[in-house]
């Protein structure tokens, strides 16, 4: 169970540790001040029916009631510990699972708990302005879930950095509150977290697209070798859970409204679609093109020196390491890549140690590809001939092989010239942008109401009606 007596909630004991929880205690109110200045707008003196872990279990969600967000109860929440845990793959597999940091390496784990680390803070300064553009109260309580949920993947991140990583792991503690999402000067660490999510249809993309590259990387490295990492990572992962599904329901909620005003009026033309107050199908593709290419950087170079380090110290799993067949080792073992050659796009076999990020990107896009499909189903069941479709994997991609190569979205490889040009048919214009935004001038905040563009979800929030008042604005 979850103290919540303590004034940081934790399961790791923290009062005996008197040192650690100083620090943290001290870190604390440099947080609060971060969420003051950037977490959701205008938001402090709502009441919004949040979920609050009553446990690390996974029933432990049971607890729903009103909190204003700043005195929600962050805190450090582990999986409990299997004392017969090992190192599960790489040079060291075999051994007891580490409970402490191994000396050498200690900068490279850093490094990878800071940069998962700022992705989550950033995601909460990218969205908050949002509340002012909600489409009903049931959405605006979901993105404050989101939020103070990120909120607490930051926690989750900086209990490791200050309890195993002495002054430095203070001192990026810091920093991951000092950086700032598409600050010119200061910005985020990794790419797609400096772009800006202006609208709610971006906003369910990337909690489709992004928040799932979340998940890969919090599965990956929830089959560390380090422990602690570990466990915290499998916790984190039952609250990401929720974020995908505001995500894929948004998207699709936003589907199923554009095709029943479709049906309704017997409009196929996108202007016309536009016209009636809807987001017409094709800038629905445009933006899912964005979403997920800009998250397929996320995962890094296809090929990687350093994805092959991390494994082979025991740092960084596969998806689902454990439950695959094989040496867990990879000396031997091939992957393929791709890369384009003189204007073609080849595949070759690669050392599969030095493809593992590019092996996870491939674990991701089957996931995306099944959600793309229940999507598909909603146009389908409308009888509207509409294929969403995922574009390549090199297109508009900016770090890897296919970086500096412009591929269309069926995989052809351009000229910069002549993919400039249809650029706006692929990626969302300005003015796609602009509409978009129209249909979100102002919030719907009646308890039941919805914005036209959207339809209402299957069911409430913890089986809720959907006129219940979700959040209470006082
Ligand atoms: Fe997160
Ligand atoms: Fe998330």
């Amino acid at each position: 169970m979850i103290n919540y007596t303590e004034k940081i909630p934790n399961n790791v004991d923290l009062g005996r540790d008197r040192v650690l929880q100083r620090a943290l205690e001290h870190w604390q109110p440099a947080y609060m001040g971060w969420w003051y200045d950037m977490g959701p707008n205008e938001s402090h003196n709502y009441e919004v029916y949040l979920r609050t872990a009553i446990s690390v279990e996974p029933d432990g969600w049971a607890q729903f009631g009103y909190v204003k967000m700043p005195e929600y109860r962050w805190g450090i929440f582990l999986q409990p510990r299997d004392e017969k845990r090992e190192v599960n793959f790489g040079i060291h597999k075999g051994q007891p699972a580490w409970q402490e940091v191994p000396g050498e390496y200690r900068s490279t784990l850093r490094r990878v708990i800071v940069t998962q680390g700022d992705t989550e803070p950033a995601s909460v300064e990218q969205q908050r302005m949002l509340g002012a553009s909600c489409p009903s109260m049931y959405d605006l309580r979901n993105i404050f879930q989101v939020n103070v949920e990120e909120g607490r993947h930051l926690w989750a991140m900086v209990y490791l950095l200050h309890r195993y990583f002495g002054r430095d792991g203070r001192e990026e503690a810091e920093s991951l509150l000092a950086r700032r999402s598409g600050d010119a000067d200061n910005p985020r660490i990794l790419g797609a977290f400096n772009e800006p999510t202006p609208d709610w249809l971006a906003f369910y993309m990337f909690t489709f697209f992004t928040d799932r590259d979340g998940k890969f990387q919090l599965c990956a490295l929830a089959e560390s070798g380090f422990d602690p990492l570990a466990r915290t990572c499998r916790f984190m992962l039952t609250e990401e859970a929720h974020h995908m599904f505001v995500g894929e329901t948004g998207v699709g909620r936003i589907i199923q409204r554009t095709c029943e005003v479709m049906k309704e009026n017997k409009v196929e033309d996108p202007s016309d679609v536009r016209a009636l107050g809807v987001i017409d199908l094709p800038t629905i593709q445009k933006y899912l093109n964005f979403h997920y290419s800009v998250t397929l950087d996320l995962y890094g170079s296809d090929v990687s020196s350093n994805a092959a380090n991390y494994y082979t110290s025991g740092l960084k799993g596969r998806f689902r390491e454990t439950k695959l067949e094989d040496d867990h080792v990879l000396a031997e073992a091939e992957y393929p890549v791709s890369e384009v050659v003189v204007g073609k796009i080849i595949t070759k076999n690669v050392p599969a140690l030095t493809a593992l990020n590019e092996r996870l990107r491939d674990d991701y896009i089957d996931e995306i590809a099944d959600g793309v499909s229940r999507w598909q189903r909603v146009i389908d069941n409308a009888g509207i001939p509409f294929r969403l479709t995922l574009p390549h994997k090199g297109f508009h991609r900016e770090i890897g092989n296919f970086a500096g190569h412009f591929v269309s979205p069926d995989g052809e490889v351009l000229s910069e010239e002549a993919w400039k040009k249809q650029e706006y048919k692929w990626l969302p214009s300005p003015q796609d942008h602009a509409f978009v935004q129209s249909l979100m001038s102002g919030r719907v905040v009646e308890p039941g109401k919805f914005a036209n563009w959207i339809a209402p979800p299957a069911r409430g929030i913890n089986n809720q009606p959907l006129n219940f008042e979700y959040v209470r604005f006082n």
